[in-house]
């Protein structure tokens, strides 16, 4: 006999509740075309916790956050990511923005890049890929990247930096016998010089003490993010790229976002592939 309680659909009233809660918190917006997708990613939780309505749920979260912070993120969260993924603004980056961003570098230091949603570390470490297969034609490619995210199961991920194929569906067979070492049947470890100088933390884009150097990034890829945040906390967002980023240096978004007339604080850059932006000076 199943003793547990049935969980109750989803009143207008808790999913409005739900919503204003994740999007102030996160950003991410479940409006009306997503609230399904909300009550479907929750209820396997209300059901573990033995809870028959949202509104207990949500009570949970209003006054036992840290409790359910874990759990709760990673429900809501879409951590869809894999090497090789969209790679136009990475051509832009290299191709394209690398001699204006090296000249603009303080004293010979580091490029300096950040990746803010990095889910398990795919973005982060095809820069990598993409860099150690670019050095000849830039001698000067010493970089460092930070990349932070909400989900810490997923930066746990991205520490390890052990792939399965799903990670890698965009990877040709040569780079991957190149840059990874295969440590299971369908398991590939990325190779240790790529993972040298990147370095991955909690933290939420809303919030600027997530971002570990404020200020100093020549380039902060922000892509597949932001697509899901409400108007509001895509306002915040931008307005702490912009004290992310140095002068001069770039944001660069998913070929899905834009953020064309909302900041004066970037202007739009055409690359030949891509459309990239430009922290004014
Ligand atoms: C779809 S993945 C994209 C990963 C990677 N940028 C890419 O394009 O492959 C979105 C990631 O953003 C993270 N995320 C969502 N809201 C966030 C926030 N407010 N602060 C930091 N990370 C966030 C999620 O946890 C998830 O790992």
């Amino acid at each position: 006999m199943n003793l547990l309680s049935e969980v109750r659909t989803m009143t207008d009233e808790e999913h409005r509740l739900l919503n204003e809660f994740v999007s102030d918190l996160y950003g991410i917006s479940f409006p009306d075309e997503r609230r399904q997708l909300l009550e479907s990613r929750l209820k396997p939780r209300l059901q573990a916790l033995d809870m028959s309505r949202f509104m207990d749920y949500y009570l949970r979260l209003q006054y036992s956050f840290d409790e359910e912070a874990t759990s709760f993120t990673r429900l809501i969260t879409n951590n869809e990511s894999y090497f090789f993924r969209e790679t136009r603004q990475f051509d832009a980056l290299f191709e394209e923005a690398w001699p204006e961003i090296t000249k603009g570098v303080n004293n010979g230091g580091p490029v300096r890049i950040l990746c803010a949603g990095c889910s398990s570390g795919e973005e982060p470490y095809t820069l990598r890929i993409f860099s150690e297969t670019q050095r000849h034609l830039f001698p000067r490619l010493a970089m460092k990247i930070d990349g932070f995210d909400i989900d810490q199961d997923r930066l746990d991920r991205a520490t390890r930096a052990i792939y399965g194929r799903s990670s890698l569906r965009a990877t040709g067979e040569n780079q991957i016998r190149r840059f990874f070492t295969r440590t299971g049947s369908e398991l590939y470890s990325l190779n240790e010089h790529l993972r040298q100088d990147t370095r991955f933390s909690p933290g939420n884009i809303l919030d600027t003490s997530a971002y570990p150097n404020l200020g100093s990034y020549d380039a902060l890829f922000c892509r597949n993010v932001l697509i899901y945040f409400s108007e509001r906390a895509l306002h915040r967002a931008i307005e702490n790229f912009a004290r992310a980023v140095r002068p001069g240096g770039y944001l660069f978004l998913g070929h899905a976002e834009s953020i064309i007339g909302l900041s004066e604080a970037f202007e739009t850059v055409r690359f030949e592939r891509c459309i990239a932006y430009r922290r004014s000076r």
